[in-house]
């Protein structure tokens, strides 16, 4: 009886532990992004297979109707064309419910927020009340909140691997642009094996990881320069052609 009794205190300790771990793990850069269903604004929708092959941005916040967060999610609508551009598809996540998440959507809609007219929220906003899926992508930190989610951006690619993932404090509003400046170098640097510098913007000359040509060979052909240039030893710009 007491070997049960032990192996059942074991047990329910190690499960314990588990589950206390996954709450607060992160899905890291590379990892594939976790999968979860939730009610939203538009349906049920299980993130992130439901986006098929658009990118994704799972974008959560503290709190329904407080300034900061409806201030985010104003721009975030102004925002739609850019993030379609790229073949972006939002939801947004917090531990309200989804009822709570309807009122505030059609408050915001009521809105002409900043002189540029009333905008609908197309994107779902995903009832996470259970904070299941908060926990599963790290965002409640406890020291910050045991139950509201800080300020997280996971961005995720068409084969549903977390790309990058960007953490704000409650306080201070996110930089959507920002948020786009990263899905575009993203996809820049997907596209043909370079990097972006600091403070790139689209359309700025990108980095190459490799020495493209030797001096020698760069003599023997200056047009080369019109297509990379180095800056120092280590680093290669190539053109952008259409600047
Ligand atoms: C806000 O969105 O304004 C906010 C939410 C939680 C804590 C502080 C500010």
């Amino acid at each position: 009886m007491k070997k049960l009794f032990l192996t059942f205190v074991t047990v329910t300790f190690l499960v314990g532990g588990v589950f206390s771990q996954s709450s607060s793990n992160i899905p890291l850069i590379g990892s594939k992004a976790p999968s979860f269903t939730a009610k939203s604004t538009n349906g049920k929708v299980k993130f992130p297979d439901d986006f098929g092959k658009d990118w994704k941005i799972l974008f959560s916040h503290p709190q329904d109707f407080t300034p900061v967060c409806s201030s985010e999610l104003l721009e975030l609508a102004y925002m739609e064309k850019d993030f379609s551009r790229l073949g972006v598809q939002i939801a947004v996540i917090s531990t309200d419910d989804v009822d709570m998440h309807n009122m505030w959507k059609a408050h915001l809609e009521e809105l002409d927020y900043k002189d540029r007219g009333r905008q609908q929220i197309n994107f779902a906003i995903l009832d996470d009340s259970d904070a299941k899926a908060s926990k599963i992508y790290g965002m409640l930190h406890e020291p910050a909140s045991t139950n509201r989610d800080i300020r997280g951006v996971f961005i995720i690619d068409s084969e549903n691997i977390v790309r990058s993932i960007n953490f704000y404090p409650m306080q201070v509003g996110r930089n959507m642009q920002e948020i786009v400046r990263i899905v575009e170098a993203l996809q820049t640097t997907d596209e043909s094996q370079v990097l972006t510098p600091a403070n790139w913007e689209n359309g700025d000359d990108v980095m190459v990881p490799y020495f493209p040509y030797t001096k020698a060979e760069l003599k023997a052909n200056p047009e080369l320069e019109d297509k990379f240039y180095s800056m120092g030893n280590r680093m290669w710009f190539k053109k952008i052609a259409d600047k």
